[in-house]
């Protein structure tokens, strides 16, 4: 009846059941930029509903509430903090502050991006820049700002425990090239070019794990609302290996694996989430 349905449409909206325990994270601190809305809102729900407290990052006030209230009334730990990745002072005080509300960083995610469609010659070089600005520049910010945190949760030399990690969130789009996106295109190789030399340099110093996720396709975000034109729902999928959109949940899932124990092995690797998107060919 109607209460079934509607029980089925909630189970939906809140996506799948994890298949990870529920309290792989529990006692860790995650700080999210862009987590108040789309993967990076399920990445900090999946955090949370694994034991994590989170603290997200974003310019909006009234995004960052609505996201606030609803982690927490989920049960799950959680903070906003206001800010531009691409302004080191606002990237300086949200990692502070995290540390002062729940004494501790363990996980940064790098969710926050700018994108549009543009051919690189109605493509401005500022509008070039804006997106190197929030991706590659505001990664790198976020990183250098966090370190002294993530080194054995920003507990001291003294601590026993091993360093925290960082997963930027990037894309697929440079692996090959993409139309009207060169500018997001160069922004994610720079973005992954990061991932790789942090997780030398700071897994060989600090035991920090930094790796990657690159999404393909995923219903119901930003970016599949900004960029991907009405065709992926018919045409394209002609050529997608699993001939669907992934979900955020898909991408929250292979966070959950870098972050926890069962990726504690796993340092500078980029992970494809695109059901193998990125290499088809059309049939012929
Ligand atoms: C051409 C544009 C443009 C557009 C902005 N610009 N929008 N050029 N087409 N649609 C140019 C402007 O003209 C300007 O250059 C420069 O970019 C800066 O624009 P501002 O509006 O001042 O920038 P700002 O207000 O800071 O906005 C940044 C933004 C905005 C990137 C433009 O869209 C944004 O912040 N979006 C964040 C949310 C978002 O997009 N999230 C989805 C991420 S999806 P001039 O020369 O005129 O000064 C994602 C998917 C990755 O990342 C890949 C998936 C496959």
């Amino acid at each position: 009846g109607e209460s079934h349905r509607g029980r089925d449409a909630e189970k939906k909206r809140e996506g799948m059941e994890s298949p990870f325990k529920a309290d792989i994270l529990r006692g860790k601190v995650g700080l999210i930029t862009g987590g108040g809305s789309g993967i990076g809102f399920e990445l900090s729900t999946q955090f949370g509903k694994h034991g994590a407290s989170v603290a997200i990052m974003g310019r909006r006030k009234s995004v960052l509430d609505a996201a606030v209230s609803s982690l927490r009334s989920l049960g799950i730990q959680a903070v906003g903090f206001e800010g531009d990745v691409r302004k080191p002072e606002d990237a300086r005080r949200v990692v502070e502050s995290t540390f002062q509300h729940f004494g501790r960083i363990d996980i940064l995610v790098n969710a926050a991006a700018g994108n549009f469609l543009a051919s690189p010659e109605d493509l401005s070089p500022n509008g070039f820049r804006t997106v190197m600005d929030i991706d590659a520049v505001g990664t790198f910010t976020m990183c250098h700002a966090a370190l002294k945190y993530l080194m054995k949760g920003g507990l001291g030399r003294g601590s026993s425990e091993g360093g925290g990690s960082i997963i930027n969130i990037s894309a697929t789009l440079h692996y090959t090239a993409a139309w009207y996106q060169i500018h997001v295109s160069a922004a994610k190789a720079a973005v992954d070019a990061l991932a790789r030399n942090l997780a030398l340099e700071w897994g060989t110093d600090y035991d920090i794990r930094v790796n990657g996720i690159a999404p393909g396709p995923i219903a119901d975000t930003p970016g599949m609302s900004k960029l991907a034109p009405d065709e992926i729902n018919s045409k394209a999928r002609d050529y997608m290996p699993l001939f669907k959109l992934g979900e955020k949940w898909d991408i929250a899932m292979a966070a959950l694996y870098l972050v926890s124990d069962a990726g504690k092995f796993v340092n500078g690797t980029m992970i494809p989430v695109d059901g193998g998107l990125w290499l088809s060919k059309p049939r012929h």
